[in-house]
């Protein structure tokens, strides 16, 4: 197994870390390829990422990555964006779960659903022209993506509750309307029951009602920000990971990004990039990925927690914390 770790800009050289650790405290046998991406990068030699970089990343089963900070260049092309389309991660997986004993700002803790985001099209698709008075980007719907991403969410489905929700804005965007078709056609072929939800209804829906959800299927643009929304029902950006899933490759990050605003403090929360481990490991099919929940459970209810928690405790201190616990309970 080879894993590429990125920690890239910000907070990403504070959470990484602390989430290595964890792994670490597994005693696999892995063969890291530290990278070295991101704004960073581009500021010391001129490129966020090389085309050598993407044929190194081919080469590896998996990647680590923390977050990396917009290269400010009209020119620059995302490096996200690449390696996704690149490694054809179409499904990014974005788990919405309450931990023990941290409530967001709804109070609620009766709830645990999975946003399924197509991660290669809609917005994404990285067509479009800046000008200084027309600007217009393309918004690409295709069949397959289409299906692809629905295929993986009904897979996802019969696992949990059955149960999915299409979201879109058909209404509005003709070019939603072939991606609701996709979704609908594959759940009923599936034996899946569904519903569908126009983004906007479904945004106060998810915050007034989310444990009416359970597997969430919806277009790139809409799965980014309704998965950031999210993170306020759990309590913490710093506590949302997300994995970006292919066909022959998965990558795993943080829903946050490089938050200029607290890097260098030590105070991020590690726990999103930490449960990125634990999806790593669960990817991997490894059996023991559960006692990351156990330890995690174990730290907060000693109030190892980081300042975004209302605790005092650096990002290394809850790193720690939970990989002396898997060490510990193996
Ligand atoms: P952000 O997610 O970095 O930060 C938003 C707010 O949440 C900030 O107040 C930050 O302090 C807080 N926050 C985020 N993660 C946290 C953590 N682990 N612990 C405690 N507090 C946390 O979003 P923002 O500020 O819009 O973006 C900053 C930079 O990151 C931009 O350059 C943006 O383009 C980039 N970005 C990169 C992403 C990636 O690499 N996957 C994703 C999102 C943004
Ligand atoms: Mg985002």
């Amino acid at each position: 197994m080879k894993l590429a770790v990125i920690e890239g800009d910000g907070i990403g050289r504070e959470v990484i870390p602390a989430a290595v650790k964890v792994l670490d405290a597994f005693g696999l046998e892995f063969e890291k390829v530290p990278l070295e991406l991101g704004y960073a990068r581009w500021e010391r030699t001129g490129t966020a990422m090389s085309s050598g970089d993407l044929e190194t990343l081919k080469e590896c089963n998996a990647v680590l990555f923390g977050a990396i900070t917009t290269v400010p260049d009209p020119n620059y092309k995302s490096v996200l964006l690449t390696i996704r389309k690149e490694l054809d991660l179409y499904a990014n997986i974005r788990p919405v779960k309450p931990l023990p004993g941290i409530t967001g700002i709804t109070g609620k803790s009766d709830f645990d659903f999975i946003i399924v985001r197509e991660n290669t099209e809609g917005l994404y698709s990285g067509i479009e022209e800046i000008g200084s008075d027309l600007s217009w980007t393309k918004r690409v719907i295709t069949r397959k993506g289409s299906e692809r991403i629905a295929e993986y969410a009904c897979k996802l489905a019969k696992k949990r509750k059955n149960k999915l929700t299409i979201v879109h804005k058909s209404n509005v965007l003709k070019s939603d309307k072939l991606f609701l078709d996709v979704c609908r056609q594959t759940a009923a072929d599936n034996r899946i029951e569904y519903e569908d939800m126009l983004v906007d209804s479904m945004a106060y829906s998810l915050m007034m009602y989310p444990e009416r959800y359970d597997v969430v299927v919806t277009t790139n643009l809409f799965g980014d920000i309704l998965s950031d929304m999210c993170a306020a029902l759990v309590g913490s950006l710093g506590l949302v990971p997300s994995a970006n899933i292919g066909d022959k490759y998965a990558f795993f990050e943080p829903v946050h990004g490089s938050a200029p605003d607290i890097a260098g403090k030590d105070i991020a929360n590690p726990l999103a990039a930490i449960l990125c481990v634990k999806m790593l490991l669960e990817w991997m099919g490894e059996p023991r990925s559960q006692i990351i929940d156990e330890a995690i459970a174990n730290v907060l209810q000693k109030k190892i927690i980081t300042p975004d928690l209302g605790g005092k405790a650096s990002t290394m201190e809850v790193g720690n914390a939970v990989a002396e616990y898997v060490v510990k309970n193996l």
